[in-house]
């Protein structure tokens, strides 16, 4: 197979454009081969809590974005929050994901708050946080609380074509500044982006796995592009699931220890969209654990799934899908490879 970390940007396009082309089979044995040797058959889990869907932004595609008036808006108080995890942690998860808009409610102070409270009654787990774009100082101040990990996809590394998806307030420049100070500070990061977002050309993902392979991000979300109705882009087309293998093979071939979740975009397309990517490379499921009442209302695009369960119907469909795909539930905190290579060398 030709090796994919040594081609430029128009030999990555002419890969995508064509499929994999005859490489495609090999690629995916490869990905495979280099997820085993990291990861061997475990995948990891994140329990999600969407605690808020109020957001300053406006991005296009996005269905909680400011300008939707069919939004119903939602926020978790800090004890619902506390209460998710404490339900999270007895079906045995060790990772809590704290999801949400760009909400100015939650300032530093509420969120450290927040982020200091789940440190101290569950010192075990690990908290991402996932609250977008902000200043060095905040993230700096929330990582003091006890966050560790935090996802920010960059939706796409292509400046053009960042602003073609987000409104003018909003930079390519920024969204990068927001990553490599995350990195810095020393966070695990999770970068990202869609797959068949409106405009996008295999150029443009060439460019995100260039960037992807500058960054070197502990994960990588992706997922297809799907219409949210309300959203200037609702008659737009979604992405393939064919293209989102294949970006996730291609990734764990060039971030081979990147953690790779099997995204709930990729289950709304298709039934069986996560047991496929997870063949494909992807590591981690991270099932919802928002409150019954509260995830109809976190719809960033269209038919979105897992919005009429329990947490714990999540959990164990979840479990079943995975194991039905060959691989093994993991509880536990699933850190990236290097970092806990680093984080064990430095024990006594
Ligand atoms: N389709 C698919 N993914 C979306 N996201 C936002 N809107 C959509 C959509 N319509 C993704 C973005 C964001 C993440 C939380 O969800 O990439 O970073
Ligand atoms: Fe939520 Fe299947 S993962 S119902």
């Amino acid at each position: 197979m030709r090796n994919l970390s040594r081609m430029n940007r128009e030999e990555l396009a002419e890969f995508i454009r064509s499929g994999g082309g005859n490489d495609y089979e090999e690629l995916m044995q490869e990905a495979n081969r280099l997820r085993r040797i990291n990861y061997d058959r475990d995948v990891y889990t994140r329990g999600l809590i969407e605690f808020t869907n109020y957001c300053q932004n406006d991005c296009l595609y996005c269905g909680i974005r400011r300008s939707n008036p069919n939004a119903e808006r939602y926020r978790l108080t800090e004890s619902q929050i506390l209460e998710c995890c404490s339900l999270g942690r007895e079906l045995g998860y060790r990772t809590f994901v704290l999801q949400g808009g760009e909400d100015p409610y939650f300032t530093d102070e509420r969120l450290e708050r927040i982020v200091y409270a789940i440190r101290s009654t569950y010192p075990d787990c690990a908290i991402t946080l996932s609250v977008g774009e902000r200043s060095r100082e905040s993230y700096q101040r929330l990582y003091q609380a006890g966050a560790q990990r935090y996802l920010l996809r960059h939706e796409t590394a292509n400046d053009e074509h960042y602003r073609k998806l987000h409104p003018e307030a909003m930079s390519p420049e920024n969204r990068k500044r927001c990553l490599w100070d995350l990195r810095e500070i020393g966070y695990q990061v999770g970068a990202g982006f869609m797959v068949g977002s409106p405009y996008q050309t295999a150029e443009y993902l060439a460019d995100d796995l260039l960037f992807l392979q500058e960054l070197q991000p502990h994960m990588v979300g992706i997922g297809p592009f799907i219409p949210q109705k309300d959203t200037p882009f609702g008659t737009f087309s979604s992405g393939t699931l064919e293209q989102t293998i294949l970006m996730i093979a291609m990734l764990r071939v060039l971030l081979p220890g990147a953690l790779l979740p099997a995204t709930t975009a990729v289950g709304t397309l298709d039934p069986l969209g996560r047991e496929k990517v997870l063949k494909a490379g992807a590591n981690v499921v991270m099932p919802n654990l928002s409150p019954t009442d509260v995830r109809k209302k976190y719809l960033l695009y269209d038919n979105k799934i897992c919005t009429g369960d329990e947490a714990a119907e999540c959990r164990f469909c979840i479990q079943g899908r995975v194991e039905r795909a060959g691989f093994r539930l993991t509880v536990g905190r699933g850190d990236h490879v290097d970092w806990r290579k680093q984080h064990d060398a430095v024990k006594p």
